[in-house]
């Protein structure tokens, strides 16, 4: 076993994933409804066990006793959470009414200034913050869900 345990790391690796499946999305929607349908299955799936990890798992250890400098990005998060949970409703609701999606190209600009803000100022921060016992736990719940 590694002896230094990094929520970075793991997350980043996710991160990687997810963008690969946005591209895949973005590919689809230029193809026929059942691929864009299949591909956007996938990629809501794989969004939403990393959003639901990322707030039940991880964000929930921050402590803001702790580090009272880092508290302010927690609600920046939840409302770039926000937004994309909706997008994802709303697109769900028109694969729903066999209608194509539309502009994932700017969504995906979104998600990667989310993902970008998350490696630069989240991750780095909580890994620096958090207890070692804390980091562990959190990397099993991730391992639960996350990873394949
Ligand atoms: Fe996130
Ligand atoms: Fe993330």
């Amino acid at each position: 076993m590694n002896t230094q345990t990094s929520i970075l790391a793991l997350m980043t690796k996710d991160h990687c994933k997810i963008e690969e499946l946005i591209n895949d999305l973005e590919a689809k929607t230029k193809e026929d409804y059942n691929s864009m349908r299949q591909a956007f299955n996938i990629f809501e799936w794989e969004l939403e066990k990393h959003i639901f990890t990322e707030e039940k798992a991880i964000f929930t250890s921050y402590n803001p006793e702790d580090v009272s400098e880092g508290y302010k990005m927690l609600p920046e998060l939840t409302k770039q959470h926000n937004f994309i949970i909706n997008t994802l409703n709303n697109w769900r609701e028109d694969v729903r009414k066999r209608r194509m999606i539309n502009d994932v190209y700017s969504f995906k600009e979104f998600i990667i200034k989310h993902k970008n803000f998350e490696e630069e100022k989240v991750y780095p921060k909580l890994d620096e913050a958090l207890p070692e016992e804390e980091k562990r736990n959190i990397v099993a719940k991730i391992n639960e869900i996350v990873q394949k």
